[in-house]
């Protein structure tokens, strides 16, 4: 087992969700990451049920000693439809678990991002899995905060505007678009996996099924609680299933895998009227502002799908501490 310092410390902002799932359980299993929590927010669905599934979640993979951070439980300005038609009315396929055990930390999330991020300064990997409201609420109380962070990975956006929730836009940056340009506006670089790469990086349901047989608490779990939507998605995408958040985690972890291909270049986050949420990129470069976005392109099938299948092999709790 690695020794603690030399792992990388993470921590993962997100709303669970089906999709969110499978990216915690992937950070928990890295050896060379440490979780120091997780910060919710409301999204996918509702703030008591996204709190709760990340506390559930912790739980089934014995990992109850991981602080989930209560943080926002709406966007900044204007409200926003959840998508419960795709991940459960309970964001976590409707299975009816038992509730978990412990409860959340008494710090908000917002808080805790802004002092995680200054304790380890420098060196903090921040994953950003949903609306951005938590890390732009934690920007407005600290705005040294992109100081601080070592690499912000973002899951957002629809970088040729081709969305999953308007024609334009994808779901987390239309859940909270002023969110999203304030973060937009503050970091320098952030990498940015969006809908269109997750679209580009399918894999087969046959193999997640494959992969759920795995005799782990967490491989049973996340079969059942992703049900519902693998049978949504076959309606809709056919033989391929797509992880957004996954795949943000894929590339958060292992950012130099060979094959990974990125596009740096200038992003901004529409706030107006039909383009609402919509991430515009400067494709070529003609505005003269500077580069914010890495914009994931391609990332290795191959290593992303056998990091999902080790995920839910892998023995969890080892790697306490
Ligand atoms: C993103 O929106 C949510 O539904 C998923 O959890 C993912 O973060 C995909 O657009
Ligand atoms: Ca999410």
């Amino acid at each position: 087992m690695m020794e603690k310092s030399s792992r990388i410390p993470l921590l993962i902002d997100t709303d669970p969700g089906v999709d969110d799932a499978l990216a915690i359980l992937m950070a928990l299993a890295s050896p060379h990451h440490r979780l120091l929590g997780l910060s919710v927010s409301a999204g996918n669905v509702g703030l008591a049920h996204t709190v709760r599934n990340a506390l559930k979640l912790c739980e089934v993979a014995g990992r109850a000693d991981i602080p989930v951070f209560v943080g926002s439980e709406k966007p900044l300005l204007h409200p926003a439809p959840d998508a419960a038609d795709v991940h459960g009315s309970d964001g976590f396929g409707d299975i009816g678990f038992a509730p978990p055990q412990h409860g959340p930390a008494d710090e908000h999330a917002a808080l805790a991002i802004a002092r995680l991020a200054r304790l380890h300064s420098g060196q903090l990997l921040l994953v950003a899995l949903g609306p951005l409201t938590n890390l732009a609420l934690a920007l407005r109380l600290d705005p040294q905060l992109p100081r601080h962070v070592g690499r912000l990975v973002v899951m957002s956006g629809a970088v040729n505007g081709r969305g999953n929730i308007t024609p334009y836009a994808e779901f987390n940056s239309y859940f909270d678009p002023e969110a999203a340009h304030i973060v937009f506006e503050a970091f320098e670089q952030i990498d940015v996996v969006d809908w269109e790469a997750t679209m580009a990086h399918g894999f087969a349901h046959d193999d997640l099924a494959h992969w759920c047989t795995a005799n782990t608490p967490q491989a049973r779990f996340y079969d059942a609680i992703s049900a519902k939507t693998r049978q949504w998605a076959r309606h809709r995408h056919a033989d391929l299933w797509h992880s957004a958040d996954a795949l943000a985690m894929a590339y958060a972890l292992a950012p130099d895998a060979p094959g990974v291909d990125v596009a740096c270049h200038r992003l901004e986050v529409a706030l107006q009227a039909a383009t609402r949420g919509m991430t515009l990129v400067d494709w070529q470069n003609l505005a003269g502002r500077p580069a914010n976005a890495r914009i994931l392109l391609r990332y290795p099938q191959a290593e992303f799908n056998a990091c999902l299948a080790e995920t839910l092999s892998a023995t969890l709790t080892d790697k306490r501490g």
